[in-house]
């Protein structure tokens, strides 16, 4: 960790142009340094902590330092330990990265634009003092995953209750919503079929459950999970006339790859055993 704060403490020098470290003004250096009721900069490290942010989406990372006076806040990436930005000013080729100074807060935030999963990692924010000193924090970018249980395919038996199980994981927060369409139009869960409902439950891994009683061929068809926050995903829903002995066994509801090939295996069977 030395090693990198003096490397940077190089890296401090070029870019601004100025070394700001004694000579000239040697006897205000002096009487600042020494105030015993001065601690020079310091970090609010409690109000500049890790970030999770979505893939796509601007991550901020919020530096705040207190008793700044006029050095310089700057943003090095640790995994190549790349100075980013000086004051604010972007010293990268990648412009996605921007510092910004609000006047009258002591607030210096690093945005990363569009970040992306190998965005993630640590970040030091650095002051110019002699040493410099450093705060790090990490970003984490991730990317929700939507899956609905039993896609992209699943078999229903007539009559029975069909679950749609769809769930949002990886995501920094809870979906604010999740709404579902059957053939692309919004469901009405006041419409005259009745015995459609929906349950979400929310947190780490949200779970949004759709539930219809009495499935008929009229409700087959495709199913898609629309969280407000991920990826939507479909499902495609057959509704199965008839008794089948595997449905049976499986409560109603068949999560096959393959019952084409099921069924007409059962009616060969039911074939051959008739002739023998
Ligand atoms: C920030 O993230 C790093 C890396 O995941 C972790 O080691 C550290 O404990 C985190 N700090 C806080 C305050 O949560
Ligand atoms: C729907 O299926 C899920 C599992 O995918 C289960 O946990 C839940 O209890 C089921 N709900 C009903 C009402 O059957």
């Amino acid at each position: 960790m030395k090693s990198v704060l003096f490397t940077l403490g190089l890296l401090f020098v070029s870019p601004g142009g100025c070394i700001d470290n004694n000579h000239g003004d040697n006897s205000k250096d002096i009487e600042f340094d020494f105030d015993p009721l001065d601690r020079g900069p310091y970090f609010d490290v409690a109000a500049s902590h890790n970030v999770t942010a979505l893939v796509g989406k601007s991550a901020l990372l919020r530096c705040r330092v207190r008793n700044l006076g006029d050095r310089t806040v700057s943003w090095v990436r640790h995994r190549d330990i790349h100075l980013l930005t000086v004051g604010t000013d972007t010293y990268t080729s990648d412009q996605r990265f921007v510092a910004s100074h609000f006047p009258r807060t002591e607030d210096w935030t690093l945005e990363v634009k569009y970040p992306q999963l190998r965005d993630s990692g640590t970040y030091e924010c650095q002051v110019s003092t002699t040493p410099p000193i450093g705060h790090s924090m990490h970003l984490s970018v991730v990317e929700p995953v939507t899956t609905v249980i039993g896609e992209p395919e699943m078999y229903i038996n007539r009559g029975s209750t069909m679950n749609l199980t769809c769930v949002v994981e990886f995501s920094p927060e809870p979906p604010p919503a999740i709404f579902w369409t059957h053939n692309e139009k919004e469901i009405n869960y006041d419409s005259p079929r009745g015995g459609v409902s929906v349950i979400t439950e929310k947190g780490e891994i949200t779970t949004s459950y759709l539930l219809v009683q009495r499935a008929q061929p009229a409700d087959s068809g495709s199913y898609t999970c629309h969280p407000s926050n991920a990826n939507d995903k479909t499902v495609t829903v057959h509704i199965l006339n008839g008794e089948h002995p595997a449905a049976m066994q499986h409560g109603g509801q068949l999560r096959l790859g393959n019952p084409p090939f099921v069924i007409l295996l059962s009616s060969f069977l039911t074939f051959f055993n008739y002739r023998h």
